[in-house]
């Protein structure tokens, strides 16, 4: 039943971003997606959702934080559809009359990730509509189906279910919880170039064949960081980043599609002399170091290094250098 104390207030969902540790390209499956194997952990980077049930004829979004940001065919909207549709189902109500069973709602989306960046920001704020939906509602939807629905809203949405480190395969559905590294969680420089990406674009070029020579060491690197990411520290998975970065498949394809990011990966490595990772289709580069301090002594050196004009502008507007690190404490949600 609905809680009518809980409808007053607003749902508040943090929506983390993703990097991919590693991401190994299987092949190409009959729906047209290729599987994967990729060992993903939310960030501190993050956006904020508020989500309250309101009046008026239909949803509504109001974005702050990047004028960039399409407010229209936005994944959150998308997200609070299909979950209405979802509690109609479940309440027995016929779809006509779904905002009877799930009333409109008014959303609000403090946004801090890059679009477009590989970092699944639109992803992870469709997680956070689709639960933060059934909570507004006071909609209990059973872990399955919520896991079927946010396959059904994109790839990258199921793992951000899991609210924790994840070995992701299939498409993107299959997610297996990780234990997060042990200690103090490592840092992450993220470097992001004011170019959107289109993933579709690049995994088009990699179908097309623009794949690493060296076949089979990022599975190999993925099975093996899947295995023990549990047992590694901060310093230990510093010590194995020169692995971890060159173990995302799509690195060719991304390169071939924006060739200016060729030297623009080349600055940063040469700037900061760490191994540079990308994640997920890109354009954003990621470096590990052990400790925040780290990451924001490199973030000051590689600002430094953009001013100077050491660093190929690929865009108008300067790269987004931000330290974060991996999310504290990961809250799973359930088992
Ligand atoms: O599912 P999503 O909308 O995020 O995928 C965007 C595009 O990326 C797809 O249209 C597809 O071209 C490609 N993709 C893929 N295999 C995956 C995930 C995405 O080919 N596992």
């Amino acid at each position: 039943m609905t809680d009518p104390v809980r409808r007053l207030t607003p749902v508040v969902r943090i929506a983390p971003a993703k990097l991919n540790l590693t991401l190994a390209m299987g092949g190409r499956r009959p729906d047209g997606f290729h599987a994967l194997h990729s060992v993903m952990v939310p960030l501190a980077l993050a956006d904020r959702l508020s989500l309250a049930v309101a009046g008026g004829p239909r949803d509504s979004l109001h974005v702050d934080g990047n004028p960039d940001l399409p407010v229209e065919g936005n994944f959150v909207l998308g997200a609070i559809e299909l979950a209405r549709a979802a509690v109609a189902v479940v309440r027995r109500v016929p779809v006509e009359r779904a905002t009877d069973a799930a009333p409109i709602l008014a959303a609000r989306l403090e946004k801090r990730i890059p679009v477009a960046a590989g970092l699944a920001g639109g992803s992870s704020d469709a997680a956070a509509a689709l639960d933060g939906a059934f909570e507004a509602w006071g909609a209990e939807v059973a872990a399955g189906a919520r896991r079927l629905l946010a396959a059904q809203l994109g790839s990258d949405v199921p793992f951000f279910l899991a609210r924790g480190p994840a070995l992701v395969e299939g498409r993107g559905e299959r997610v297996t919880p990780l234990p997060p590294p042990r200690g103090n969680q490592p840092a992450v420089l993220l470097v992001t170039p004011a170019r959107p990406v289109s993933t579709a674009d690049v995994f088009a070029a990699f179908a097309a064949g623009v794949r690493p020579a060296s076949g089979g060491a990022s599975r190999a690197a993925s099975e093996h960081l899947a295995s023990e990411l549990g047992r590694l520290s901060a310093q230990d998975l510093v010590a194995r980043a020169g692995v971890l970065a060159s173990a995302n498949d799509l690195i060719p394809a991304t390169l071939a599609v924006y060739p200016a990011l060729v030297g623009f990966r080349r600055a940063v490595m040469r700037t900061l002399g760490r191994p540079v990772g990308q994640s997920g289709s890109g354009p954003t580069c990621w470096v590990i170091y052990p400790s925040i301090d780290d990451a924001e002594g490199a973030a000051a050196d590689l600002r430094r290094a953009v001013d100077e004009g050491r660093v190929p502008p690929v865009a108008a507007r300067a790269p987004f250098i931000h330290a974060t690190r991996l999310a504290e404490e990961p809250e799973r949600s359930e088992p």
